[in-house]
C-alpha cells in the first residue's frame, strides 16, 4: 500500500498515468473521467456551497468546483499532492493529515453540503470504511450528500470476477467498495456503476 511518500513520488506523473488507464479502459482507472464529471455535475446541480474533498490529490475534480466559486475544504497526507492542489486552489482550506487517524480538527468544526472522496477511501479496510463514512455523515448538512467515486461493484461476486480478470494487476493492498454489503449499514446508499470496475456511491442525509 502506498504511504504518503509513495504518493509524493507519484504526484507529478499522477494525472498522466491515471488518464492512460482510463483511456485504455483498464483496471483500476477505467471510468475515472466519467466519474469525476458526474460528481462535478451533481455537486453543481445541488448548488453546494461548502465542499470537503478527502484525498484530493492533484485536485482534478475540486479545482473545477473551486473555479465555480464553491468553497473547498480538504485533507490529504501527501506534501507533493498538496503543493499541486494549492497552486490550483490558493484560497482553499487544505489540511495535511492521515485520514486513518481522522480528520483535522478544523475540518470537524464545519458542516458541508457535499463530501467527496475519489479513489482514496479504498485505503481503509471494510470495517474502518463504515465507521469513517458514519463520521462523515455527522458533518454533512441536512440535504447534503457524500459522493464516493472509486473501484466499486454491486456485489462481492462481481468484485471477484474483476479480480480474476485483472490477475497480476490486482492490488491486494486495496479494499474496494461492494454496494450490497455497504447498503446494510447505510439505508440511503445508491450506486451508479460507471465502468466495469468503478462507480459512484452516494449517501444522502
Ligand atoms: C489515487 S489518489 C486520488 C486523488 C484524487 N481524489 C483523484 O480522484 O484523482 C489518492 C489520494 O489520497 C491520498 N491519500 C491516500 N491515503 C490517505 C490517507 N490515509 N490519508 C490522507 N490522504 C490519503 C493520497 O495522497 C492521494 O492524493
Amino acid at each position: 500500500m502506498l504511504d504518503n511518500k509513495g504518493f509524493d513520488l507519484w504526484a507529478d506523473g499522477y494525472d498522466k498515468s491515471v488518464g492512460l488507464s482510463d483511456e485504455e479502459n483498464t483496471y483500476p482507472f477505467a471510468g475515472y473521467k466519467d466519474i469525476l464529471n458526474k460528481i462535478y455535475k451533481s455537486v453543481l446541480e445541488a448548488k453546494a456551497k461548502d465542499v470537503l474533498d478527502i484525498g484530493f490529490g492533484t485536485a482534478t475534480l475540486t479545482s473545477r468546483l473551486y473555479d465555480q466559486g464553491i468553497r473547498i475544504y480538504g485533507q490529504d497526507f501527501s506534501e507533493e499532492m498538496m503543493k499541486i492542489a494549492k497552486e490550483k486552489m490558493p484560497n482553499a482550506d487544505l489540511y495535511a493529515g492521515d485520514f486513518v487517524r481522522g480528520l483535522a480538527s478544523a475540518l470537524l468544526d464545519h458542516k458541508y453540503d457535499a463530501i467527496i472522496a475519489t479513489y482514496s477511501l479504498h485505503h481503509l479496510g471494510d470495517e474502518e470504511k463504515v465507521s469513517f463514512i458514519k463520521s462523515l455523515v455527522s458533518i454533512l448538512n441536512e440535504g447534503g450528500k457524500i459522493y464516493i467515486g472509486d473501484v466499486a461493484f454491486w456485489s462481492r461476486k462481481d468484485l471477484e470476477a474483476c479480480r480474476q480478470e485483472a490477475k497480476a494487476y490486482w492490488d491486494e493492498d486495496e479494499f474496494y467498495f461492494v454496494y450490497d454489503e455497504l447498503k446494510k449499514e447505510f439505508s440511503n446508499l445508491s450506486f451508479d456503476q460507471v465502468s466495469f470496475c468503478a462507480g459512484i456511491l452516494t449517501i444522502g442525509k
